[in-house]
């Protein structure tokens, strides 16, 4: 199979799925210079595309054949596979790019499937929103057989800064839901302290610069504690649990006499009290991952 495209010594692209994200990968790789064939159930989605110079595929098939780099971004893992396995035996030689998130489980069932067909698969994780493709902000995770990753590394970079991760096709799945994990938790104490001032009349404007500062302080801390849960050694050079166990408190009295939702304090609190009983009371804030590495009692 020809990789380039005569005309612009560019690989040809093909991306299934034009939503938000398909949208801005297609535009990102048509930026690029490279020879882009686009296919979405609804084929309006694909108007401001062909407009930039996509070509529009009105089948399945016809976006699967028309490039050696086949790339899908649609909601979810199950409607990867109702989209592709109709076209199966048009991916043999071609190289499967699924950037839909999942699971890791999904991603590796997934990459089972498409190695049955004869294609060489690379599972993504995209680490970013739609206006950030194409940039050198967006990260995009991949996994799976380096010869396919070398080989279209250069036009995967058309859409942000690209990062091997191995060859376990479910990885980037796992990076993904370990970063929204703190995503959503660093968002969660947000609002919870927001919750907290707004109840005292003060706006979550006025909380917001002290946020960031707070947000940026525990950034710095990561790597340290990181080195520490690799290490299994959490000496306290900064704060023990213990003493963040007693800052805990003073916060759930506040959440309580607030007369607001106190379920993240108490969990928070939770954790913490455990990792005192287990000895944890004068290590770092890093030990409380021994209580997190199980099942809740
Ligand atoms: N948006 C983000 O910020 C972001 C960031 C990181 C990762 N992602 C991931 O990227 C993937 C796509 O997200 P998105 O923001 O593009 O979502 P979206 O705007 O809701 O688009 C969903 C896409 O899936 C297609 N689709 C849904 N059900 C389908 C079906 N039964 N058959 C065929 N096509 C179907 C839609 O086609 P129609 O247009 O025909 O409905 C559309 O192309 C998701 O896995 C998401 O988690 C998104």
């Amino acid at each position: 199979m020809h990789n380039l495209d005569t005309d612009t010594g560019h690989t040809p692209v093909s991306v299934l799925g034009l939503g938000l994200m398909g949208q801005a990968l297609a535009a990102a790789f048509l930026g690029q210079g490279h020879p882009t064939t686009v296919w979405n159930r609804s084929h309006t989605k694909a108007e401001p595309l062909t407009a930039q110079g996509a070509q529009l595929a009105w089948a399945v098939r016809d976006a699967v054949t028309a490039s050696p780099l086949v790339v899908i971004c649609v909601s979810d893992y199950d409607i990867v596979r109702d989209i592709l396995e109709p076209v199966s035996r048009d991916l043999v030689g071609r190289t499967l790019v699924n950037l839909t998130s999942g699971t890791s489980h999904a991603a590796r069932e997934t990459a089972k499937w498409a190695v049955d067909q004869g294609a060489a698969y690379l599972d993504g994780a995209i680490m970013a929103v739609p206006p950030a493709i194409g940039t050198p902000n967006a990260t995009i995770l991949y996994s799976g057989p380096t010869t396919a990753f070398d080989q279209h590394r250069q036009t995967l970079s058309s859409l942000g800064g690209p990062v091997y991760v191995g060859t376990d096709h479910g990885l980037p799945s796992l990076f993904d839901a370990a970063a929204l994990s703190l995503v959503w938790s660093t968002l969660n104490g947000f609002l919870h302290g927001a919750a907290l001032l707004c109840k005292a009349g003060i706006p979550a404007t006025a909380f917001a610069r002290f946020a960031k500062t707070g947000i940026e302080t525990v950034a710095d801390w990561v790597p340290g504690y990181a080195q520490q849960i690799d290490d299994g050694m959490y000496p306290a050079t900064d704060s023990t649990v213990n003493t963040n166990l007693a800052g805990m408190k003073h916060l759930l009295h506040e959440s309580h006499a607030a007369d607001i939702n106190a379920e993240l304090p108490q969990l928070l609190a939770t954790l913490a009290e455990r990792a005192v009983t287990k000895g944890h009371g004068n290590n770092s804030y890093a030990a409380i991952i021994e209580q997190l590495r199980h099942p809740s009692p």
